[in-house]
């Protein structure tokens, strides 16, 4: 079963504000990926350093990548179908796009970053922003494209990103994407973020400080404030929740933007 949550970070309705809330176990049966431990898996990817610095321009690399953390959780369909459980019964998905249009002008350029099965974005397209989604989970970029017809969402990974891709004016990376990405690629993922921002843009992250979903890393407070502060980052709000109660320990929402004036 999947563990039903009322998200204390989205304030208490079950504003399903974060998959902080959809808990799920790990298969016990059916399709595994043919791995061994800690495998590596192919891809292409534009090289970065560990401080998240973009290698030379034009440099592009075809090199080996770890798997993700949530690849080796293999959430993609219990979490797909918690979610449209979850809209089909009416419950509200859009906390996180709230207080992202909060920080919006309008018709603004907006990416999500490690978009799952579309709800965020497709929340801030409703407000009338130009939204590009980005999801490398094949079958959440179908589920995206079945729920919501004309997302334009691209089968993606974020370290994939390069300054070509912006200007946003907004990047949302929520719903524990951070802690679900492959070991190791914190800095380069918020490197790749960061590059893409327009003059005054901004990043919004949010994720579980303690009780990780499983296969999900705990990521210190300090680690990530370190983290971005290596990668030219500034913290401009944190706060606990998506309704920006106070911040806690149990959850966290930051709004960041280039370090440098
Ligand atoms: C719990 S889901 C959240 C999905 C969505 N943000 C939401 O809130 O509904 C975590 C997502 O992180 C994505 N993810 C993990 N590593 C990623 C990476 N390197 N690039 C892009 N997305 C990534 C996964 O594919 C998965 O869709």
């Amino acid at each position: 079963m999947v563990g039903e949550r009322v998200d204390p970070a989205a304030g208490g309705e079950v504003c399903v504000c974060d998959i902080q809330d959809v808990r799920v176990p790990q298969p016990t049966g059916g399709h595994q990926e043919p791995r061994e431990a800690g495998l590596l898996t192919p891809g292409t990817l534009r090289m970065r350093g560990m401080d998240g610095t973009t290698l030379p321009h034009g440099e592009l690399t075809s090199m080996t990548t770890r798997r993700t953390r949530w690849q080796e959780a293999g959430q993609s369909g219990n979490f797909g179908r918690r979610f449209a459980e979850l809209i089909a019964s009416g419950e509200d998905v859009d906390g996180e796009a709230r207080l992202a249009d909060t920080l919006l002008p309008r018709g603004a350029r907006v990416l999500d970053a490690g978009a799952g099965m579309g709800r965020v974005a497709a929340a801030l397209l409703r407000r009338g922003h130009d939204v590009v989604a980005i999801e490398p989970d094949e079958a959440l970029v179908r589920q995206a494209r079945e729920t919501y017809p004309g997302l334009p969402i691209e089968e993606r990974d974020l370290l994939d990103l390069g300054p070509q891709d912006g200007p946003f004016d907004l990047v949302v990376c929520v719903g524990n994407v951070i802690v679900y990405l492959a070991e190791g690629t914190e800095r380069r993922a918020l490197g790749a973020m960061r590059d893409v921002l327009g003059e005054s843009g901004r990043i919004l992250v949010g994720f579980h400080l303690q009780d990780p979903p499983a296969h999900a890393r705990t990521y210190p407070v300090e680690e990530f404030e370190a983290d971005l502060a290596a990668v030219g980052l500034r913290v401009d709000l944190r706060a606990g929740t998506y309704q920006l109660h106070p911040a806690n320990d149990a959850y966290g929402v930051w709004i960041l933007s280039r370090a440098q004036a």
